[in-house]
């Protein structure tokens, strides 16, 4: 087994993520999750909007079975969005449907992902459907149009490891778009396996969006992709507006701030909340160097 299957297996673990809330915030989670309540999230979202940077909000929750599970979740959302416009935040919300209900039942999440889309509609704050596993991505993607037929204040993300990703890049095109790499481990009958031919697909679907589509987030650490993104925005005279950056929280944060000094949107995933576990073992299948973080946290108690 690779050391990311291995993190990703972990990421799966219930039993693990019901430990990590109960012993707490440890092992350098907190370097890479902006706290476990809203008040300490806002707090994160005024530093970077003084440095710039917009933020888009991620209340963290996975293994969501029952519907009081899913109801608190939208409560939780519901109160950030109020807190984003009360307080005047340059920040949007992200959220997973799995969360909002889409393993309970598909209505009953439409019902949830409406009142959250209905109540930031109204103050204007965009929402992004993250994009989990294969076995939800089109239970999610008709949600989104299914809201979409009355608002337009909701997108979603584009994982070009699915060898589909180019018919869903087109499919969306009218939305505003966040294209990533692909985060979950998927079977090779429906995914790219190799670095390379992701690389490659992710290439293709950010130009095709760009030159395309509504709004692209290009949304990588990768500073290859990041340069190429640079070169062909000059070259095809896309304009600022069209576009952004986004990195995770807590990841390359100098590039971060001098992406943003540079005159380009960009735009930090800032996840905060209890359920942080999930999370952070998607982060260090990603790149296992992470676990300097790890060791740095324990070290430095
Ligand atoms: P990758 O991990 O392939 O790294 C490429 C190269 O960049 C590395 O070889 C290294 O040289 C450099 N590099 C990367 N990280 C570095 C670091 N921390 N420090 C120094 N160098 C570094 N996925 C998903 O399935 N659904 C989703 O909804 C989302 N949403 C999302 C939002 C945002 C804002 C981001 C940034 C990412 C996601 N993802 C996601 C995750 C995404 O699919 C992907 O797994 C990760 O971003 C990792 O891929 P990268 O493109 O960052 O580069």
């Amino acid at each position: 087994m690779s050391l990311k299957d291995f993190f990703i297996a972990l990421s799966e673990n219930q039993t693990l993520n019901s430990a990590a809330q109960k012993y707490g915030f440890k092992l350098g989670a907190q370097s890479v999750v902006a706290g476990t309540n809203i008040d300490e999230v806002i707090e994160s979202i005024k530093h970077l909007n003084a440095q710039g940077i917009s933020c888009t909000v991620d209340n963290l929750g996975e293994f969501v079975f029952e519907k009081s599970a899913a109801l608190a979740a939208k409560n939780q959302i519901s109160a950030v969005i109020e807190r984003i416009h009360s307080e005047n935040l340059d920040a949007h919300i992200s959220l997973k449907p799995s969360q909002l209900g889409l393993d309970i039942d598909f209505e009953f999440c439409y019902e949830n992902l409406r009142e959250i889309v209905a109540l930031a509609n109204k103050y204007q704050i965009f929402v992004n459907f993250d994009m989990e596993n294969y076995a939800r991505l089109h239970p999610s993607f008709e949600l989104l149009e299914k809201i979409h037929v009355d608002y337009d204040n909701v997108g979603t993300v584009i994982q070009a490891y699915f060898f589909e990703s180019g018919e869903n890049v087109e499919r969306f095109k009218d939305y505003r778009l966040r294209i990533v790499k692909g985060a979950y481990k998927e079977d090779e009958s429906v995914a790219y396996q190799n670095k390379a031919d992701i690389d490659r697909k992710f290439i293709e679907q950010i130009e095709y969006h760009l030159l395309h589509g509504k709004f692209t987030s290009i949304a990588t650490h990768d500073h290859n992709v990041i340069n190429h993104v640079k070169q062909f925005v000059d070259k095809h005279n896309i304009p600022n507006d069209k576009f952004e950056f986004q990195m995770l929280y807590g990841f390359r944060k100098e590039m971060q701030l001098g992406l943003a000094k540079e005159g380009y949107n960009f735009c930090t995933y800032v996840p905060f909340g209890n359920d942080w576990y999930g999370y952070f073992m998607r982060r260090l299948a990603e790149r296992p160097q992470n676990l300097t973080l790890v060791t740095k946290q324990v070290f430095t108690k």
